[in-house]
């Protein structure tokens, strides 16, 4: 069945000394759940030189393996450095970089070919939850930005209501099952039965070990995307100790 994971995204934050955070860890992810930190950039060879039971990702790649793209990170180079993971389609990276639905795709299709596991991220606005376009947004960013061939190893997908990233506000548990739920049923219209009960459905958005209990006793939930509350391991321990209870 499909492995429990609990992925912290440090998101723009973080020196050389936070990697102490990992050692922190350990404990924490030798139960049967997968423990995943996404440092920025700088840090992922550093990182991963010494992730012990944590696995290592990127938080964005660029669809193409090299060139002249100024700034940009490649999935090889992701790879190379001790990646196993890559976020993708982040809603900071929608809002912040213009990244498209077909810009996503193209990266996720960058990341498999690097063998990288993808975490694509989708998510509604408030105003598209206000509107009631909640699942037709969502349903529009899985048939966009998810390549054709997809499975359970390839790729895991993030449902990341925009309005809850570090905000403190959280959906209901009825609406984060209401949306799961969702997810996977478009997944095994889209991928069959077989390959769509295979890829894990992860829920983020001010996860912390207060509201992480309830969060994963939703069904289809199968890990977490945190951001905030995976900078100290003192505050992602608990949540990954949630996760194992779950
Ligand atoms: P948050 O961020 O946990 O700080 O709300 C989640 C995310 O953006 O992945």
């Amino acid at each position: 069945m499909r492995r429990k994971l609990a992925a912290g995204n440090w998101k723009m934050n973080g020196a050389l000394a936070a990697l102490s955070e990992l050692d922190a860890l350990q404990e924490a992810a030798s139960g049967d759940a997968e423990v995943l930190i996404c440092p920025p950039a700088t840090l992922i060879a550093s990182a991963a030189a010494k992730s012990g039971k944590v696995a290592i990702g990127g938080q964005d790649c660029h669809a193409a393996a090299s060139g002249a793209h100024t700034g940009d990170i490649s999935a090889p180079m992701l790879r190379e450095a001790g990646a196993t993971y890559v976020i993708l389609g982040h809603s900071e990276r929608r809002a912040d970089h213009g990244e498209t639905d077909a810009v996503v795709a193209a990266k996720t299709q960058a990341a498999w070919d690097a063998r990288l596991i993808a975490i694509v991220c989708v998510g509604e606005t408030l105003d598209d939850r206000e509107r009631g376009k909640t699942l037709d947004v969502i349903g529009a960013q899985l048939a966009g930005s998810l390549p054709d061939d997809v499975t359970g190893a390839n790729t895991v997908v993030a449902y990341e209501p925009v309005w809850a990233i570090g905000t403190g506000k959280v959906p209901t548990t009825d609406q984060i099952a209401e949306v799961h739920n969702f997810i996977r049923a478009t997944l095994i219209q889209r991928f069959g039965n077989e390959i769509a009960s295979a890829v894990r459905l992860l829920y983020g958005g001010s996860v912390k070990a207060s509201n992480a209990t309830q969060i994963f006793a939703v069904p289809d939930v199968d890990g977490a995307l945190v951001g905030g509350a995976s900078l100290k391991a003192s505050d992602f321990a608990p949540i990954v100790d949630a996760l194992n209870a779950a």
